[in-house]
């Protein structure tokens, strides 16, 4: 009777051990596999504090508030108002603004249609970083086709990303620029210029329309900031 019931428990150790040594080879090759296809040899890898305990430090969820428009649209305007609101609420934000990330990380940059998407694709690699760090980002770009926001977009869990989109017309954003780019770009100096030489693809379905030619900029910001609160992003 023992000895029936040491097989039987041999055996069945057996079955699981060669089971294990499979599922164990299964496991390297998809890994090998990963490791390949990444083509460079590195793995992410996940530390010991997840993006849900440093929400919980910071007190709000991370997410990213992405605005959009053309040039002195008044994107920057907005989400720097929208920054000062949270940040007197004890929220933990940061802003990115076209202008300041192109003498940096995105100087090597023009505005052609292929470096505007590597711009948009670098810019989202990084606050995707930002938002699992806990944090409220919010960006300034132009970012004028649909694909590249689309792209962004895709890098984030649902609820984290709130497309915001600040319409104005190019003749109103012409009248309130202070840098005289329009006047160069209708001059032809600045080539392939947003809303004049340059196409800009409206959002389709935002989360938020601001028509800056007619709100104030501080009615605007509070709206977002109604928003966020809506969604739950902060208390
Ligand atoms: S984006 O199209 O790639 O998203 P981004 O927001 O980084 O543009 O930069 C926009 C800023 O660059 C504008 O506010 C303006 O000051 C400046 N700029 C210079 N050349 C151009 C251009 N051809 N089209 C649009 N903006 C330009």
């Amino acid at each position: 009777m023992l000895e029936s019931r040491i097989i039987q428990y041999q055996e069945s150790r057996n079955q699981h051990l060669s089971l294990l040594k499979d599922y164990t080879n299964q496991l390297t090759e998809l890994c090998m596999m990963d490791k390949i296809s990444n083509n460079n040899n590195v793995t992410w890898f996940n530390g010991y504090v997840s993006r849900e305990d440093r929400e919980k430090l910071h007190g709000h969820k991370g997410a990213l508030l992405w605005f959009t428009g053309l040039s002195a649209s008044g994107k920057s305007t907005i989400a720097h108002l929208v920054e000062k609101g949270l940040h007197r609420r004890g929220c933990s934000t940061y802003v990115f603004d076209g202008d300041n990330v192109r003498h940096g990380l995105c100087s090597d940059l023009t505005f052609r249609r292929e470096d505007r998407e590597e711009n948009i694709r670098r810019i989202g690699e990084m606050v995707k970083l930002f938002v699992d760090a806990g944090m409220i980002v919010l960006t300034a770009f132009i970012s004028p086709y649909r694909k590249d926001r689309r792209e962004v977009r895709s890098l984030l869990k649902d609820g984290q990303f709130l497309e915001i989109y600040v319409e104005c017309p190019s003749e109103v954003c012409a009248e309130r620029d202070q840098k005289g780019i329009y006047a160069k770009a209708k001059a032809g100096v600045i080539k392939e210029f947003t809303g004049i030489s340059a196409p800009y693809e409206a959002p389709e379905n935002p989360a938020l329309v601001i028509r800056s030619y007619e709100e104030d900029a501080y009615e605007a910001a509070k709206r977002v900031i109604k928003l966020i609160e809506q969604c739950g992003l902060i208390k």
